[in-house]
């Protein structure tokens, strides 16, 4: 990986956070390419020494760029990917790899424009990858090679931790990591303003569901214990946290998560048949 020449085209918020943890990780400058639309988003990159070309000031961009990339990372909007793939199918090396990380495209979609091509990868990341911690399911092309998936992997461990996975499995992935920030700032919201109900400032209230959340994440990760377990030590018998377990319980929290996955499902099936 510390020696193969990494283009990224369109380097937005998902694009620029894979790039700077690449960057972080010790690749080298010099390897790494990117392109944007506007000049001022390739400044800001050529401000920090990467090498980076505007649609706005060169319409063939993309197609200079990632022509003698190793690895090819899509961070265009996905109704762009086929008209980018399709800017530089003539242009890139029969063996690059080319990375996808737009929600929804299917490697089937990327394989119409790019036929030749056997390293086509799908990822779905999600945006805590903007500050090194993301969650990225990798789903490669079965004609992909080995070197081009450890290739990918280590490009998205370098944001976080990435799974390789298949792709029939990246919805479900999607909604339960892909959209999981917003699972966990939904539960947050709610926690929150039972707090406040109860009296407790914003301020209060934030302190004490933020800093439960972030000390109950940190307890795990320096424990060999389960989730469950860790709850347990937590709920004496016949006493009142007890009572809120056995409330969530009868509420059929799981249900709810399940449910939520479902509507989640249906909605990634309606995208792509459209
Ligand atoms: N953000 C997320 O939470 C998230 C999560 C998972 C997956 N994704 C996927 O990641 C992809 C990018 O999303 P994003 O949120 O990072 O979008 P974004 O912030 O809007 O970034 C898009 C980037 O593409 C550039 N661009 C536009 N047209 C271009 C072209 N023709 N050629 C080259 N670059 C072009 C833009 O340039 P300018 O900077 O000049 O505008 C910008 O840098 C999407 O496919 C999305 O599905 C996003």
């Amino acid at each position: 990986m510390e020696k193969l020449r990494v283009c990224f085209l369109g380097t937005g918020s998902m694009g620029s956070a894979v790039l700077t943890g690449l960057i972080a990780s010790g690749h080298p400058l010099g390897l790494i390419s990117a392109t944007t639309k506007s000049i001022l988003s390739a400044d800001a990159l050529r401000a920090r020494g990467i090498s980076a070309m505007a649609i706005e000031e060169a319409v063939d961009a993309n197609s200079l760029l990632a022509g003698d990339a190793d690895l090819i990372v899509l961070g265009v909007k996905p109704h762009q990917i086929k008209d980018v793939l399709a800017e530089i199918k003539d242009e890139i090396a029969p063996n690059a790899v080319v990375i996808s990380m737009a929600a929804g495209i299917k490697l089937a979609s990327m394989a119409e424009v790019l036929p030749g091509n056997p390293n086509l990868i799908r990822t779905m990341p999600n945006t805590p990858a903007l500050v090194g911690m993301g969650v990225t399911g990798v789903a490669p092309a079965l004609s992909a090679s080995a070197d081009a998936v450890s290739a990918t992997m280590e490009l998205f461990d370098s944001v976080g931790a990435a799974l390789e996975i298949s792709e029939d499995q990246i919805d479900a992935l999607s909604a339960i990591s892909g959209s999981g920030p917003a699972w966990v700032f939904y539960i947050m919201e709610q926690w929150e303003q039972i707090a406040q109900n109860h009296g407790f400032t914003r301020e209060q209230a934030a302190v004490m569901v933020r800093g439960t959340l972030a000390g109950s994440i940190d307890l795990l990760a320096q424990s060999d214990e389960e989730p469950g377990t860790l709850r347990s030590k937590v709920t004496s018998p016949g006493g009142t946290t007890e009572r809120i377990i056995d409330t969530l319980e009868k509420a059929d929290l799981q249900k709810i998560f399940e449910a939520s996955l479902q509507a989640a499902l249906q909605r990634a099936d309606e995208i792509s048949a459209s």
